[in-house]
């Protein structure tokens, strides 16, 4: 295979800092097509900051994007708007908007890229409803929902238009354990199915256990490990001692 079809994405380099906060620093991360890859650091590490380089919602202060072969950092948000098609982010508390119902959030992707009628919209959003467990939902709001149901939402308005890479921040953040399982379940089938990349940030080792092709670990700036969740958890330092801490042992 060339390297130009088997990667997803690259990041090089790429450095961050929020007035005199430098929260990335010196960024490195090849990610194949297919590939799932968990970031894992503590809270405040720049998980996050992270993640939203990658679509371009933040740009770096120096170094390099590429995604699916197209360059992200150094781009006006005017040329993000079709890479953003084929990269979803699922942010981490759904971001749904309040005031529309779940049908019309799971709708919004498809019209507002796409020219289907309204008829077909409405079947493809009552498909991917019934994707994540929620077939008839349409007509609630959004505080009508649990948290396990708002996050199963923004995952089938996250995969309205197919997309090829999709990221995840914190997608178990705030949900009791059980909860947070099946939605893991649900993500691992999702990434099954549909054969996107996936980047998933999360401080949950059990996220990383069950979805973890390999795991990154984010630490004063840099990853710190980038390999097997079970070589991670041999490391010495805090990469091996957060590891070992959310219960999983080489
Ligand atoms: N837009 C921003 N402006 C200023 N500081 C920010 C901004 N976004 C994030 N930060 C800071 O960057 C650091 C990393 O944040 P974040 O990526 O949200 O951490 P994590 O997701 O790992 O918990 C934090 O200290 C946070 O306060
Ligand atoms: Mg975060």
């Amino acid at each position: 295979m060339s390297e130009r079809t088997s990667r997803a994405l690259s990041v090089r380099r790429i450095t961050k800092s929020f007035g005199a906060h430098r929260v990335l620093d010196g960024i490195n991360l090849e990610v194949e097509v297919g590939e799932t890859v968990v970031v894992l650091g503590g809270s405040g590490e720049g998980k996050s900051v992270f993640l939203k380089h990658v679509n371009g919602l933040l740009q770096p202060d120096s170094g390099e994007v590429v995604v699916l072969g197209c360059p992200v950092s150094g781009r006006p948000e005017s040329g993000l708007i079709e890479l953003r098609r084929r990269v979803s982010y699922i942010f981490q508390q759904g971001a749904l908007f309040d005031s529309l119902t779940v049908g019309e959030n799971v709708a919004f992707p498809l019209v507002e890229h796409t020219r289907l009628s309204e008829a077909e919209v409405a079947a493809r959003v009552g498909a991917l409803l019934d994707r994540v467990g929620l077939a008839g939902t349409e007509p609630l709001l959004p505080a009508e929902l649990s948290g396990g149901m708002r996050k199963r939402v923004a995952l089938a308005r996250g995969l309205a238009l197919d997309p090829e890479v999709i990221l995840y921040d914190e997608p178990t953040a705030g949900l009791d354990p059980l909860t947070g399982l099946a939605i893991v379940a649900l993500i691992k089938d999702v990434t099954r199915s549909t054969g996107a990349t996936s980047l998933v940030v999360t401080h949950d080792l059990a996220v990383a256990t069950e979805l973890a092709d390999r795991v990154a670990f984010l630490a004063g700036g840099t990853f710190a490990f980038t390999g097997a969740l079970a070589d991670a958890a041999r490391q010495e330092g805090t990469v091996g001692a957060f590891v070992r801490a959310g219960g999983v042992h080489a």
